[in-house]
């Protein structure tokens, strides 16, 4: 080889190094950079983690319309059940499955509201918080929601029950009715680990909450209906961590965010102690905007919930947001941060940090 072939051929090799080596640079800079647009949607298009507040699209690209919801877990799947919103308008409850809780499918209508003008669910009434629960004697799937008779603002302060053989619906309606005669608004359900269920009731113009045992195919109240406390909060969410009760409740401020409060139990029906604000940080004095509604146990991780609220927009209920945050322990107490983004995975690191 000449020298000029030899000196040609290292110029040659060293700007092909260079090249190689920008190339290799660009790409792994463009790859780590889809990589991070990527974290929350997978290749197929599906959601990967949750986004508190932005508008949360079911799998036709739908916007999820289940507000004031609860959860259901059954055969494998998570069922939400939440109020159909119109404008403003309440339109039924609305149900859609989940294998992942962070993509959704719409099951449809699981409570349709009728024409016939003589049914309590006539086209005009107004359901609110339904929460869904599995009888296992009966084998039937038992719908409770608070409804309010057509025209009738909120005065008739009543609880309803509906039932259906299938998760999906569709729920036949049965009654509604005052539990023991207390007026029933804002409500949850809770089935306990050996099986009985409870109705939660915010009651007497929302100043009392209580607390009512459910008969065994859990379709209505027992006379074991007791005051939890007289202290002017609405919005229940129960739920049970290492042999206590937590009741989370937010204030009564209409659809207006306010300040949530905690309250721990041994018992169910008491005594409830005062803990404190629950929600921790920017934004926690006013619940991030949102009101609780549903705090879910996750399937297959021990201790791990999730805190689930309403970021009521009164003026279009429908575009009213989710707000799912992940529930922390700090010395067994549980509290909620704010997170722009965040993964069921997360929920192991906040039990590792429990201390
Ligand atoms: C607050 C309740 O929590 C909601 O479910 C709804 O009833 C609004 N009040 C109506 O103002």
């Amino acid at each position: 080889m000449t020298q000029m072939a030899f000196s040609m051929r290292r110029k040659f090799s060293l700007s092909t190094y260079y090249l190689l080596a920008a190339a290799v640079l660009f790409v792994s800079c463009h790859s780590q950079k889809e990589s991070a647009e990527m974290n929350s949607k997978t290749l197929s298009g599906a959601n990967a983690s949750f986004k508190p507040g932005e508008v949360w699209l079911e799998d036709n690209g739908q916007p999820i319309n289940a507000h004031g919801g609860g959860l259901l877990f059954r055969n494998k799947t998570y069922y939400w059940y939440g109020e159909v919103r119109g404008k403003g308008a309440s339109r039924g409850v609305n149900v859609y499955s989940s294998k992942d809780l962070y993509n959704w499918k719409h099951e449809g209508l699981a409570l349709a509201q009728v024409q016939d003008t003589t049914s309590d669910i006539t086209v005009g009434c107004i359901m609110e918080r339904p929460k869904v629960i599995y009888n296992e004697k009966t084998k039937k799937y038992v719908m409770w929601f608070h409804l309010e008779l057509k025209g009738k603002g909120y005065s008739a302060a009543r609880a309803g029950v509906a039932v259906s053989d299938n998760p999906t619906g569709p729920f036949i309606f049965l009654k509604s009715f005052r539990p023991n005669g207390n007026m029933s608004r804002d409500m949850g359900l809770f089935v306990d680990d050996d099986g009985k269920a409870y109705h939660i009731y915010s009651s007497r113009e929302n100043y009392d909450l209580r607390i009512a045992l459910l008969t065994d195919d859990f379709l209505s109240p027992t006379t074991k209906d007791s005051l939890l406390f007289s202290k002017h909060r609405e919005a229940p969410a129960l739920f049970k961590y290492k042999n206590n009760y937590y009741l989370i409740t937010s204030g009564c401020t209409g659809w207006d965010p306010n300040k949530a409060s905690l309250h721990v139990a041994a018992s169910l029906f008491g005594p409830w102690q005062y803990v404190g604000d629950p929600m921790v940080g920017p934004g926690a004095e006013l619940t991030f905007g949102g009101q609780s509604t549903f705090v879910l146990p996750v399937q297959g991780k021990k201790d791990a919930f999730v805190f689930m609220a309403d970021k009521w927009k009164p003026k279009d209920l429908a575009d009213s947001r989710y707000l799912w945050l992940p529930v922390s322990f700090k010395n067994d107490v549980p509290f909620i941060e704010w997170k722009d983004e965040w993964k069921l995975s997360d929920l192991d690191h906040n039990l590792q940090t429990n201390k």
